[in-house]
């Protein structure tokens, strides 16, 4: 890329040198020590894309600006997108420039010197890196986060065809891990549901707090050119532009609310990994995990192990550390740009390609599981799921409920001693207990009567169900 004689001419200091921007004042090179420290683009090469885009637009407003003229501003924009497509042709480039800039604003500025020659350099006029990474940053964001909402509904419609194919599977619902009453699997795949789409609207949230112009605050005062930044929000679709210089080269808060986002979606989906886990374990048997997403043991033949989920479980680890970090970054750190803000970008990166990973495993591993229906209805039949039930059907008949539920408890001892679920029992061992017991116990503590009483709104009989499904299926559509 570029004219050898031009780029030796950037070499001057020797080719292994880092590149600078700022070499001027000083008279001797950056220790190999500090560089290494100092130097971001092995990690925030990934801004490339965006860092070309913000310049792009920049070039146009610096044209509108009287600073460059027209000639100048095509041939920057050209060299520009010459630089990107390059790059992402030739990840080599990139590759083999990793260790000699400083970081990806100095490797484009550079590149683009080097194939404008002079011209190239006004392209930086009125603009610091300080305003620039912010910007990069929110265009970088901006754009992953588009991408993870739409990986979040493609999620929420595996989870809501599931619940449309389990409406008949009957599951044991849990309090402390313990069997309590009796779920349709669909309401439990419908709670998850819920849990994703609060995650896509904390999202969507954020991207309205990232999608806030910062290039025109310079350093930190602003910037001495007549740069119209309005023009420039709209350039790159943006909905508003920041108020004030000093906070804008040095606000965090979106990225620190996108890593909190982040924290929360992989909470949920541990837990759902965590369920998976649990039962698809040889005590619960409720489900069966393809091999597509389990392994062997490399000494135990007859093992399947769930390791997609125990990593999806504990990725949800590494997000929390990159929020922690960002959060302890942005402590205290006084106004207004500080170099710690360069520490701010590995955590992002981490973050996005975590969730962006994760999100594309969880839908593979629940399309491709087998549910146990029988298993599941089984185990919903023993353990006393329809011990409340039982109690309800004592208060519909005038007990109060606390003298209910004490009469069921003694019910279930007794059924405990003999080794029997309650609906085994006789009517005359019920009358025992209550003269209140009538022949149509029977029915009321069937299992799928326990289910279908259920009836308010967000209980799991299946005509509420069916309707959250079906809001389901238009929130999605909405949200496309
Ligand atoms: N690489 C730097 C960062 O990520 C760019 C900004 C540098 N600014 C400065 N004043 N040294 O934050």
């Amino acid at each position: 890329m570029g004219n050898p004689k031009q780029s030796r001419r950037l070499t001057r200091r020797g080719p292994s040198l880092p590149r600078h921007l700022w070499g001027g004042r000083f008279q001797e090179s950056a220790a190999p020590e500090f560089s290494r420290l100092n130097n971001s683009f092995p990690f925030d090469h990934r801004l490339l894309p965006f860092d070309i885009e913000g310049s792009v637009a920049y070039s146009k407003a610096l044209q509108r600006a009287g600073v460059l003229n027209r000639k100048e501003a095509a041939a920057i924009r050209r060299a520009l997108q010459s630089i990107e497509l390059n790059c992402s042709n030739r990840p080599r480039l990139i590759r083999d420039a990793l260790a000699k800039y400083e970081d990806v604003h100095s490797f484009v500025e550079a590149k683009l010197i080097e194939q404008v020659g002079e011209k190239g350099k006004k392209i930086h006029t009125g603009r610091s890196r300080n305003d620039q990474v912010a910007l990069d940053l929110r265009l970088y964001l901006r754009h992953h986060c588009r991408h993870l909402c739409r990986k979040l509904v493609f999620l929420m419609e595996t989870l809501t065809a599931h619940a449309q194919r389990d409406l008949m599977t009957i599951l044991p619902g849990y309090t402390h891990l313990q069997r309590g009453q009796p779920v349709l699997l669909a309401h439990y795949w419908m709670a998850y549901f819920e849990m994703f789409s609060r995650d896509w609207e904390r999202m969507k949230t954020t991207l309205g707090h990232i999608n806030v112009m910062p290039l025109g605050s310079g350093a930190l005062a602003g910037s001495g050119f007549p740069i119209d930044r309005r023009f420039l929000a709209k350039e790159l679709g943006f909905q508003s532009i920041t108020r004030n210089s000093l906070d804008a080269v040095s606000d965090r808060d979106f990225a620190a609310e996108f890593l909190f986002n982040g924290s929360l979606l992989m909470m949920h989906l541990s837990r759902l990994a965590e369920d998976l886990i649990i039962f698809s374990t040889t005590e619960f048997d409720f489900i069966e995990l393809s091999d597509a997403v389990t392994s062997g043991s490399s000494l135990m033949p007859q093992k399947k192990n769930p390791d997609a989920l125990e990593l999806i479980r504990a990725k949800a680890a590494r997000v929390y550390g990159n929020l922690v970090q960002m959060l302890v970054i942005l402590k205290a750190l006084p106004l207004s740009y500080n170099k710690d803000l360069q520490e701010d970008k590995e955590c992002i990166f981490d973050t996005v390609e975590t969730l962006d990973m994760v999100l594309e495993a969880i839908p593979l591993v629940l399309r491709t599981l087998k549910v146990k229906t029988q298993k599941m209805k089984q185990a919903a039949e023993s353990g006393f799921l329809n011990a409340t039930e039982c109690a309800d059907y004592l208060v519909r008949r005038g007990l109060p409920f606390r003298a209910a539920h004490e009469t069921v408890g003694k019910v279930i001892l007794y059924a405990l001693q003999r080794g029997l679920p309650l609906e085994k029992l006789s009517l005359r061992e019920f009358k025992l207990y209550s003269p209140l017991f009538g022949p149509d116990i029977f029915d009321a503590i069937h299992l799928k009567r326990c289910i279908e009483s259920k009836s308010l709104q967000g209980g799991t009989a299946t005509i509420h169900v069916k309707r959250a499904i079906e809001d389901a299926r238009r929130y999605i559509a909405r949200i496309q």
